[in-house]
C-alpha cells in the first residue's frame, strides 16, 4: 500500500469526544480541504454526522468532512481505517482499555499514528509489542502528542539543539519547570487516570513501569544514573528556590529519557531529566511546596485504594464525554521553562527554553499540539532519523512541530540563560 493509494491524510479518530472534537475543529479552522484531506471517525454515525454539520456550519472552506465509522473493539474496522489513511490521530481513551488494536492495525498497515496518551504502562506495552514491527513496516507510532508530553519533550529538544549548536556539547542535566497554568480536566482524562491506577494495583508490570525511571527506554537499556521523579518539597539545585513534585513528571520524564535513548544518546548516557513545580523563595515557597506535594500525595493515596478509587470514579469524577466548552477550551494558559546545564571546553553553560500558550493546556492547546503533530507526519514535515517505530514527539517529529506551533501563537523560544537572546 503506497501513500498515494490512501484516501485520507488524517483521520481524527474519537472526534465525537471532548479532545477529538476540539482537534477536528482546530484542523478545519486552520486548513482548507485542498491543503488537508481530513476525515472524522468514531463508533456512532449519528454523533459523527451531527459533528460534521457543526464543523461545516462554522467553516467557509469545508462543505463536507468525510466520516469513517468503526469500533475500537473491532480490529477489522480499524484495519480498514488504517489502510486508507496516512495518519490516524486518535483521542479514543483510556488507551489502556481501547488503544492496542488501533496501534496494531496502524503497524500492520504501515500507517503513521499520533495520540494523547499519558498512560505510561500502556506506552510500555506498545514499545515492547510493536516497536520492531513498526520499524519494519514503516509506521511512525508517536505517543503523547498533547500537554503530556510535547512541551517537556520538544522543550528539551530545543534546549539540547541550541546547546549543541552554540556550545558544541549537550546539557547533562535538564530541569523542566511547570511554572504556571490554568485549565480544566475532562471525564475522559480522569477515566484514563483511573485506568492507570487500576493497572498499578493489579498488574506487576505496570507497577514496575511506574517504579523504574527508565521503563520506556528500549529493552536492555532500562537502567541509568537518573534517580527519577521528586516526591517531596525540595530546594532547587539549579535556581535555589523551593519546588514541589509535578503531577506530569511520571510521564514527561520517561518520555524525554526515551527520546534520548531512541536518538542514540546524543545527550549522554549520564543525562538527567526532572520535572517540578516551582513554588518560590523563603517560608512561603516552602509552605506552598508542602501544600502542592501534600495534595498530590493525598490524590495518589486515594486513587491507590481500590474502594476509594471506585467511589471517586463513580460519584465524583465527571463521566467520559464531559469536559470544557469550546469557549472554556480557548481560555486559560500554560507556561513551562526548561533549563539545561552543560559543560563545554570553555566552561559551564546554561540554556533556557520557554514553551507556552494562551489556551487551556489540556484542550485548546492540546488540540493544536495533536493536530499539528498529525499534519507534520502527513506532510513528512519532520526532523527525525526514523521511518518507523514507537516514537516520542522529539524523536519522531522534532523541531518542525515547534515551528508550526509558533505559527499558531505558541511561545517556543530558546537561548542562553539570562542573555535576553530568546
Ligand atoms: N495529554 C493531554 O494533554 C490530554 C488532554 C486531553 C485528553 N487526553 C486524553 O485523551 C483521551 C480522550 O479524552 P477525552 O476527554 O476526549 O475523552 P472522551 O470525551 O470520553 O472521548 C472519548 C472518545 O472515544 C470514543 N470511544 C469510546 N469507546 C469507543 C469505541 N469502543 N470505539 C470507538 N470509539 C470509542 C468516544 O466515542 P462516543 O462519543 O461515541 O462515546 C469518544 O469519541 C483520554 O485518554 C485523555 O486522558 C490527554
Amino acid at each position: 500500500m503506497t501513500d498515494a493509494d490512501r484516501t485520507h491524510d488524517v483521520v481524527v479518530w474519537g472526534a465525537t469526544g471532548v479532545a477529538g472534537r476540539f482537534t477536528a475543529e482546530y484542523l478545519t479552522e486552520r486548513y482548507a480541504p485542498e491543503e488537508l484531506s481530513l476525515a472524522v471517525g468514531g463508533r456512532n454515525r449519528g454523533k459523527l454526522d451531527a459533528l460534521v454539520d457543526d464543523l461545516t456550519r462554522r467553516s467557509d472552506a469545508w462543505d463536507d468532512v468525510p466520516v469513517v465509522v468503526g469500533d475500537a473493539t473491532d480490529p477489522e474496522s480499524l484495519r480498514a481505517i488504517a489502510e486508507d489513511t496516512r495518519v490516524v490521530c486518535t483521542t479514543v481513551g483510556p488507551y489502556t482499555a481501547y488503544g492496542t488494536p488501533l496501534v496494531e492495525a496502524c503497524v500492520d498497515a504501515g500507517t503513521d499514528y499520533c495520540d494523547l496518551t499519558g498512560e505510561v504502562n500502556w506506552v510500555r506495552e506498545t514499545v515492547d509489542r510493536f516497536h520492531e514491527a513498526a520499524v519494519d513496516s514503516g509506521a511512525r507510532i508517536v505517543h503523547s502528542c498533547g500537554f503530556d508530553s510535547v512541551p517537556a519533550d520538544i522543550g528539551t529538544l530545543l534546549v539540547q539543539s541550541f546547546a549543541a549548536e552554540t556550545f558544541g556539547a549537550p546539557c547533562e542535566t535538564v530541569r523542566i519547570y511547570l511554572e504556571g497554568g490554568s485549565g480544566s480536566v475532562s471525564g475522559g482524562t480522569l477515566a484514563s487516570f483511573g485506568e492507570l491506577f487500576e493497572a498499578a494495583a493489579t498488574d506487576p508490570l505496570a507497577r514496575e513501569t511506574l517504579r523504574n525511571p527508565y521503563s520506556l527506554a528500549p529493552a536492555g537499556e532500562r537502567s541509568g544514573v537518573d534517580p527519577g521523579q521528586q516526591r517531596r518539597p525540595r530546594r532547587d539545585p539549579l535556581r535555589g528556590a523551593w519546588t514541589a513534585p509535578s503531577p506530569m513528571a511520571p510521564v514527561n520524564e520517561r518520555v524525554v529519557r526515551r527520546s534520548n535513548a531512541l536518538l542514540g544518546y546524543p545527550w549522554g548516557r549520564e543525562f538527567r531529566c526532572s520535572e517540578v513545580v516551582p513554588t518560590g523563595e523563603g517560608l512561603r515557597g516552602a509552605a506552598t511546596a508542602g501544600v502542592v506535594a501534600g495534595g498530590l500525595g493525598a490524590f495518589t493515596a486515594a486513587m491507590s485504594v481500590g474502594p476509594l478509587r471506585s467511589a471517586l470514579r463513580r460519584y465524583v469524577f465527571p463521566d467520559p464525554g464531559e469536559g470544557p466548552t469550546r469557549e472554556e477550551a480557548e481560555e486559560g494558559y500554560f507556561q513551562i521553562r526548561v533549563l539545561g546545564r552543560g559543560t563545554a571546553t570553555e566552561g559551564p553553560f546554561t540554556v533556557e527554553a520557554e514553551f507556552g500558550a494562551d489556551r487551556d493546556p489540556g484542550y485548546g492547546a492540546t488540540a493544536r499540539m495533536l493536530g499539528e503533530s498529525a499534519v507534520c507526519l502527513a506532510r513528512g514535515d519532520v526532523d527525525s532519523p526514523f521511518d518507523g517505530g514507537v516514537l516520542t514527539p522529539a524523536s519522531g517529529i522534532g523541531l518542525p512541530l515547534a515551528d508550526r506551533l509558533r505559527e499558531v501563537g505558541f511561545t517556543a523560544a530558546v537561548g542562553e540563560a539570562g542573555d535576553g537572546g530568546r
